[in-house]
């Protein structure tokens, strides 16, 4: 019997994307893997059911699962649907293994062996897995869009018959995968471009993109190539030589985050004063707490003629993409996985050790573990 990957339709509220789009699913039949698509999977990313050639679309959640030995999801499932999952059968999709421990606890007693594609370690190898890395550079490149559409101001310097326009001043604050994809996109603009962060790897990556680096002394190297949360003096320095950038910007894109923890607050209320009327702010970090003392998270807040746009799933908005990319992930992931028409991950392989959330009735997953029997005790 061939290996039945399942792709179902994403139910999370807003949600555009879908694990599986058609280029992707016919490298699996080559692979000898049946594909099952829910109807209508694809349809809000521009895939149609018909685009699936090699696949079986079937019409019901529930037999969708019921067939399944592997299910490829973007978001992680509803507690419904873990419920309607094979036992014994792979889970793949990005889990958000530290906010759902009621799914993962159910996920373990119900037998299934989960692999949250977060947890994919940032190794060279598994660069064409980083499904982090593919949905962070779409949530950088649309920041930027989202900017440029609220901003009244041209990108690029213009000179014109009217006269010469002075090309837009554009702050990166962050500049890890989102941040630098943000760079090169309001490079490509024409925009005059600032970028910032406390690692200092990132100075050479910044002006290699045809920016300038802000340099505020701080270097915060955390572990796995990650920053750290600053000192309280650290973050008074911040603010203090960031203020004067910030206050002259007519865009800052936030993109700030640190592993497992709220996101830093860098841009005060008094930063967001200083600036011009007309200015955008587009915090991307709004899903961890923001940046900015006055992002609301799926909010657009107006503060003296300043916007503050909070978006939330950002990658979804660049669905065709976004898709794109993050199939090409789990594929790259799951492929290996394949061995002489069986499913059998080498736990020796620290792509697979490090991802897997739970396998046969365990939590592997040690910070979940963690955190799991923390809230049971
Ligand atoms: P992220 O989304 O967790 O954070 C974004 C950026 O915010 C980071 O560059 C971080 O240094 C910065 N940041 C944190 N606190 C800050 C503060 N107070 N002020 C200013 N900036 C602050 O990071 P992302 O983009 O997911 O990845 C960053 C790391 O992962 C980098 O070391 C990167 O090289 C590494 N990476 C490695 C890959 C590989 O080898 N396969 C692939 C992708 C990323």
């Amino acid at each position: 019997m061939p290996i039945r990957v399942a792709v179902p339709k994403e139910i999370y509220p807003g949600e555009r994307r879908v694990a599986l789009v058609p280029e992707v699913s016919q490298k699996m039949a080559k692979l000898d893997i049946e594909v099952l698509v829910e109807t209508g999977a694809g349809n809000a990313a521009h895939y149609p059911d018909a685009a699936f050639a090699s696949a079986r679309i079937v019409n019901d959640a529930a037999s969708l699962y019921g067939e399944a030995d592997i299910v490829l999801t973007v978001q992680p499932p509803t507690p419904e649907l873990v419920e309607q999952l094979r036992e014994g059968s792979i889970l793949i999709g990005m889990l958000l293994p530290y906010q759902r421990l009621q799914h993962v606890t159910r996920l373990r007693e119900r037998n299934i062996t989960s692999f949250a594609m977060e947890l994919v370690p940032r190794i060279s190898r598994a660069q064409s897995m980083d499904a982090l890395s593919s949905q962070a550079a779409a949530a950088g490149y649309k920041a930027v869009i989202m900017a440029a559409e609220r901003s009244g101001r041209f990108f690029p310097m213009l000179t014109t018959a009217a006269g010469t326009i002075r090309p837009s001043k554009v702050v990166v604050i962050g500049a890890g995968v989102a941040g630098l994809q943000a760079i090169a996109t309001a490079r490509r603009l024409g925009a005059m471009v600032e970028g910032y962060d406390v690692r200092a790897a990132t100075k050479e990556q910044v002006e290699s993109l045809g920016a300038r680096f802000i340099d505020i002394k701080v270097a915060a190297e955390g572990t796995g190539g990650y920053a750290r949360e600053l000192t309280e003096d650290e973050k008074q320095q911040q603010q203090a030589t960031l203020a004067e950038h910030i206050a002259a910007a007519n865009v800052v894109i936030c993109t700030a985050a640190l592993p497992g923890r709220p996101s830093p607050m860098i841009i005060t209320t008094a930063m967001v004063d200083s600036m011009k009327p007309g200015a955008v702010i587009i915090d991307l970090a709004a899903e961890g707490g923001g940046n900015c003392e006055l992002t609301r998270a799926g909010e657009e807040v107006l503060h003296n003629g300043i916007s503050i746009v909070g978006p939330l799933n950002v990658p979804s908005m660049l669905a065709v993409h976004a898709s794109e990319m993050y199939a090409k992930n789990l594929f790259n992931f799951l492929s290996p996985m394949i061995r002489d028409g069986t499913v059998l991950p080498d736990w020796e392989d620290p792509v697979f050790a490090e991802s897997v959330l739970t396998h046969q009735g365990e939590i592997r997953h040690a910070p979940t573990r963690a955190q799991v029997e923390g809230e049971s005790s």
